[in-house]
């Protein structure tokens, strides 16, 4: 019998809703495998900034530095809550970055999936869509804007001023690309590398390793895109795109358009890994305006846990029944209220009903 242990940190706003359904499928995952899952919650994020002060309390750091695998949901306030927790203790700087940077969570994949069936969430017309929506961005994680050093202060003229640093170095990108052509060998062979290289000295660097690397994977195609084109293209023919890969804020970006693309952000899970520890979260925030309601969709929380099934436990074939279960239960006519409007002709369910559906297919599904 295997027995992991999973740090639960169910986050802010919608997040503890969204993890219950999620954790429910882990239920079932349990029963029909010859595994167990030691649950271990802490609190992380806005709510843990208001127990303790701190927004990654040492009792959280404690726990995941324990756990096998990381499942967090969102975190984060509205724009008016947050300016009552100091700048860097609100949730994203206090917790989620210094999370980030603790496992060193480098590779950040976020598959962009739609299949042609449910082609009807996406705001793209269907011959756009073709047969399908299929694509993953691998996005570098812990470098980048997000990770330089910043200043603020007051300049020689007496203004305000901001200063922030962009910074790679070979060894960070050349980690990366590994895992962007790795994952481009396993699927289409074909490799997106999404730059700025006219205007950003980061992008030549980034371009130039890319070359390197690329030596090793002769069978994998490089296109090579500005990343503003990129988003163009990633609208008018997404179909193109197979893996691509770009550094940390490209990625933060090109990703929310991928979900923009499916209809619905609540349809980005993600994993993130380090070399020695990976955790898994949506894409997407914590929208605390829809908290309470039962009408957050699971679909990236329980993706998330697809996602950990695959990566850390390697559990392929059940991480596939899961996204099967949820695609089913889409299939059957049923949506959740960010995807379709009333009266669209699907049936409107909440969290929990969406939860219930995926547990009910996937008990249906032959073990493997
Ligand atoms: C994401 C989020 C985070 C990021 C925020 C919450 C700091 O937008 O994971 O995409 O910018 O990386
Ligand atoms: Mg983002």
């Amino acid at each position: 019998m295997k027995h992991y242990k999973i740090a639960v940190l169910a986050g802010d706003g919608i997040g503890p809703e969204i993890t219950k359904e999620a954790l429910k499928v882990l239920k079932v995952i349990e029963e029909r495998n010859d595994v167990t899952f030691e649950l271990m919650p802490a609190s992380f994020g806005a709510c843990a900034y208001f127990e303790t002060g701190n927004a990654f309390p040492q009792a959280t750091i404690d726990i995941c530095d324990q756990a096998d695998a990381i499942l967090k949901g969102p975190i984060g306030l509205s724009h008016e809550e947050a300016k009552k927790i100091p700048i860097d203790q609100q949730p994203e700087r206090g917790a989620l970055l210094p999370m980030r940077r603790r496992y060193n969570t480098y590779a950040n994949f976020r598959p962009v999936f739609l299949p042609k069936s449910l082609a009807h969430f996406s705001p793209l017309k269907p011959e756009i869509i073709g047969e399908g929506i299929d694509l993953i961005i691998v996005r570098e994680l812990v470098g980048g804007l997000y990770f330089g050093e910043k200043e603020m202060g007051i300049n020689d003229k007496g203004l305000r001023y901001v200063r922030e640093t962009l910074e790679y170095d070979e060894e960070q990108i050349r980690r990366i690309m590994h895992e962007a052509f790795k994952l481009a060998s396993k699927r289409r062979k074909l490799l997106h590398n999404i730059h700025k290289s006219n205007v950003l000295k980061s992008s030549v660097l980034w371009n130039e390793v890319m070359e390197e690397v690329a030596v090793e994977y002769p069978d994998v195609q490089v296109v090579n895109f500005l990343v503003d084109a990129a988003a163009t293209a990633l609208c008018l023919k997404p179909t193109q795109f197979d893996v691509m890969v770009m550094e940390n804020m490209f990625g933060d970006i090109l990703s929310d358009q991928g979900g923009g693309i499916l209809g619905s952000l609540g349809l980005m899970p993600s994993a993130c890994i380090g070399p020695d520890k990976a955790y898994y979260e949506p894409s997407h925030g914590s929208a605390p305006d829809i908290a309470g309601k039962n009408i957050a969709n699971p679909y990236s929380m329980i993706g998330s846990v697809a996602m950990m099934l695959e990566n850390s436990f390697d559990m392929m074939a059940e991480a596939k029944n899961v996204w099967e279960a949820m695609q089913g239960v889409f299939a059957d006519g049923y949506s959740t209220a960010d995807l379709s409007k009333p009266g669209s002709g699907v049936t409107m369910i909440g969290t929990e009903q969406f939860g219930d559906k995926v547990v009910e297919k996937l008990r249906e599904m032959p073990k493997a």
